[in-house]
Parts: C-alpha cells; sequence; structure tokens
C-alpha cells in the first residue's frame, strides 16, 4: 500500500490504530479537533488524511485531471450497495449515467417540485392538531420521502414508503453502530434483511407500474434508456435515498436552529430570510458532513506531496465551524447570508460538495427545504420539547437525534 512521501503531522503521528477507535466514538469531535491541533493536513492514519483548508478543498473537488477519484480501490473493497447507480460508477460509466439523470434535475422542473412541496405540507398539517407533540424528524422524513417520489417518479408512495423509510432507517442504524458480520442471525441482521427484501419488492413495483411514454421525471428517463433491471433499480434507490434522508435532516436541523431562536422563527415567512435560515442551518448542521476522494497520482497539498491510494477526508462539519472564514461560527446566524453576504474564502460553504460530481439535486433540495419551511412556519410554530436533549448522530448522513416540538396553529 502507498504511503505518503512526506506525512503530514497527525494525532499519534498519525500512525496509530487508535485512532480508528478514537474516531469511531466521536468522528466529529475528533476531525475537529484534529484539524484544529494539526493544521490544514492532517494524516489520521497512513492512508487516510484529512483536508481542513477550502484552498485544498477547491482544488480536489474541481479535479478534472483526474488527480482522484471519487469510488476508487479502497471504496471498491469495501460493502457497497446499489453498486450500479451513478453515484458509485466512475469515468466514461459515470459521465453517462450522469447525463441521462441531469434533464429530470434541471431548474425548468423546479415549478413542479414546488407544487409537490407545498401539496406534501397541506396533507401533513391535516394530520397535525394543536398541541400535538412530534418527533420532527419522523415527520419530516414522511414528507420529504413523499414529496421526492413525486418529483423523482412521478407519483406519491404511499404506504411504500414507509417501507422505503424503514429499510432507510435500518441501513442508517448500521452505518452508525458497530458492524456485526450480516450472516450473524442477530435480530438487527434478520431486520435489515427484511426491511432490504421489502425495499427491492417496492422499488420493483414503481419500476414496472411506470406509464410508458412519461419521460420528464429521473425514472421515465432511465426506463426510456431501457437499461438492464439492476440498474434501474440501483439508480432509483440511490435518488430516493439520498433525495429524502439528507432533506429531512436538512428540515430538522432547520427546525431545531430556529426553534431556538425566536426572532429568526418570527422572519421565516420572507421568502429571502427563510433562503438564508436554510443555508446557515445547512452550515452548521451538514446533511453530508464528511466527503471523500481517493488520490490516483502524486498530489500536491499544502506543502506537502501526497502518494497514490490515500484516501483524503473533506468535511463541511469541520469547514463551516472555522471561525477563519466563518465569525463566531458556532452561532445560528442567519444574517450572515442575507444582502448577498458570504463567507471568508469561496470553498468554505460546500454543503453540496462542488465540482463535476458535485450534488445533483442542490437545486432541488434548497428549493423544497425552502418552500416546506415557509409554507409551514406561515401555518404553525414548532415549540421546542427538551432542545438540549438534542444531539447529532454522524451516519450516512448528520441524523438530528431527539428533535421533538409541539405544534401550534397560527391565528
Ligand atoms: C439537503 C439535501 C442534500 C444534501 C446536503 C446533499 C449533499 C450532497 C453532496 C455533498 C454530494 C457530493 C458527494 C461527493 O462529492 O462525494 C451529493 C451528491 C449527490 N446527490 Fe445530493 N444532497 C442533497 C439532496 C439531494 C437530492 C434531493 C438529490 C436528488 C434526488 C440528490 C442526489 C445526489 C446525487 C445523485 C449525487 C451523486 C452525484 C455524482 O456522483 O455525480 N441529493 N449530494
Amino acid at each position: 500500500m502507498a504511503v505518503p512521501s512526506s506525512a503530514p503531522p497527525g494525532p499519534r503521528g498519525g500512525r496509530s490504530s487508535s485512532n480508528a477507535a478514537d474516531y469511531a466514538v466521536d468522528p466529529l469531535g475528533f476531525l475537529t479537533g484534529a484539524a484544529r491541533e494539526f493544521g490544514d493536513v492532517v494524516s489520521l492514519t497512513p492512508t487516510n488524511v484529512l483536508l481542513a483548508h477550502p484552498d485544498d478543498i477547491g482544488r480536489v473537488l474541481l479535479d478534472r485531471e483526474g488527480r482522484v477519484v471519487k469510488i476508487g480501490e479502497a471504496v471498491r473493497r469495501g460493502p457497497m450497495g446499489f453498486p450500479s447507480a451513478m453515484m458509485n460508477s466512475e469515468g466514461a460509466d459515470w459521465e453517462r449515467k450522469r447525463a441521462r439523470l441531469r434533464p429530470a434535475f434541471r431548474s425548468d422542473r423546479l415549478d413542479h417540485l414546488e407544487h409537490a412541496a407545498r401539496d406534501g405540507v397541506t396533507r401533513l398539517l391535516d394530520t397535525w392538531h394543536d398541541g400535538l407533540e412530534i418527533d420532527v424528524h419522523d415527520e419530516m422524513s414522511r414528507l420529504a420521502m413523499g414529496v421526492g417520489a413525486v418529483h423523482i417518479a412521478g407519483r406519491p408512495l404511499g404506504e411504500r414508503g414507509e417501507t422505503l423509510i424503514r429499510a432507510v432507517a435500518a441501513i442508517m442504524r448500521l452505518t452508525s453502530a458497530p458492524r456485526l458480520p450480516m450472516w450473524l442471525p442477530t435480530r438487527t441482521n434478520r431486520g435489515l434483511r427484511r426491511a432490504l427484501r421489502d425495499f427491492d419488492a417496492a422499488l420493483a413495483a414503481l419500476i414496472t407500474e411506470n406509464p410508458p411514454g412519461e419521460d420528464a421525471h429521473a425514472l421515465g428517463r432511465l426506463l426510456a434508456d431501457d437499461p438492464p433491471f439492476p440498474e434501474v433499480r440501483d439508480e432509483l434507490a440511490t435518488l430516493l435515498m439520498s433525495g429524502y434522508e439528507t432533506t429531512a435532516n436538512a428540515l430538522t436541523w432547520l427546525f431545531h436552529a430556529v426553534g431556538a431562536d425566536p426572532e429568526a422563527g418570527a422572519r421565516m415567512g420572507e421568502p429571502e430570510f427563510a433562503s438564508a435560515a436554510a443555508k446557515e442551518a445547512m452550515r452548521l448542521y451538514p446533511p453530508a458532513w464528511v466527503i471523500s476522494r481517493e488520490t490516483v497520482g502524486p498530489l500536491e497539498v499544502g506543502g506537502y506531496t501526497l502518494a497514490a491510494g490515500v484516501t483524503l477526508g473533506l468535511s463541511p462539519w469541520v469547514v463551516h465551524r472555522d471561525g477563519r472564514w466563518f465569525p463566531d461560527p458556532e452561532e445560528f446566524r442567519p444574517e450572515r447570508w442575507l444582502n448577498g453576504g458570504r463567507p471568508g474564502h469561496r470553498h468554505a460553504y460546500f454543503p453540496f460538495g462542488a465540482g463535476p460530481r458535485g450534488c445533483l439535486g442542490a437545486s432541488m433540495a434548497l428549493r423544497e427545504v425552502e418552500v416546506i419551511a415557509a409554507h409551514l412556519c406561515s401555518r404553525v410554530r414548532l415549540e421546542p420539547v427538551r432542545p438540549e436533549e438534542v444531539r447529532p448522530r454522524p451516519a450516512l448522513a448528520l441524523q438530528p437525534v431527539g428533535v421533538r416540538a409541539v405544534v401550534r396553529f397560527l391565528g
């Protein structure tokens, strides 16, 4: 295995397996501490390097010279669900798949999304009553799954939506807990297997029921291309999953932040403010809290030359909370984004990644979060319940745990 030619500093010299253990216990604290103590290029292990300077982050994410890849050897060696999806592909294969999906996420489809989002909120409000205590993440998950499905597959999911949510929740639980081998008949493993089987069946039904000739949405575009079934299934699965889990997290974190700041809460009806608040919540709580790449040749970063085969960690959580780019970084302050406000460095804010592999659904997600937040806040106030117990769980996405609220209908 290749080793960095001039090793950057890091905890315990960046050479100890205790780093992996500390990371497993508290990934967010470990990464933040490592960057604050050792600087902008930190060795976590001989083949894992954290990059914390926006100059380096921009160079890596915007790379078009093939110095880094997303799906490298390290990723391929690990367990990878849905391997035929665009998100898990590389090179010409990835390019072809991305081009196939791109039209379904263009800005001319955002009006359609807005309609689905308003409709989803209206239905959700019908199930709430004044004084009801809710788990905000559960409610936002159901909402985002419904809205995402209408946008991606052309119709609401009904019962099947619950199946998909359960399967994703099981996958998330496993990705945030020490894993036991899949063949062990533990309760979690049995539950996961069952969830994955139901997930497959729900996807297969969605695919076979799609009316022919419908190709504005992503599922229609995929089917028009007539790829093999596993490819459609993997693509649809990853789109539905990435389309709802991250968005539900972003919405939940936004309500958590706004709940603690009554002044911000009162201004959520102003579209510009709601948009700034959404951006600010994604700064403090970036759903994609770490992004990785793998070097395929020597790479110069921050005065070091890294060899091929090194996994680079780029963490929006770490960089978004760095006082060099955001004054008072721990404070929720939507105002910093008003009137054209920008961070202290153009690559210091990257909740959607950047460059060729940046989020395909970024404009969809932003519009969805803004519309849902503004529409909900015009009808109800979500009164926080025990906000001091809320904490982030860094699974595949940054999950909010313990965000509960009492619904108060306005006027
Ligand atoms: C707040 C919500 C969202 C956040 C924070 C988010 C974040 C991200 C990030 C950081 C990446 C880049 C990962 C990397 O560079 O390795 C990404 C990729 C991607 N996202 Fe999102 N995302 C969100 C919503 C969505 C939605 C709604 C969709 C569409 C249904 C979506 C589809 C994708 C896809 C397909 C990719 C892979 C792109 C590629 O590999 O070329 N995301 N997302």
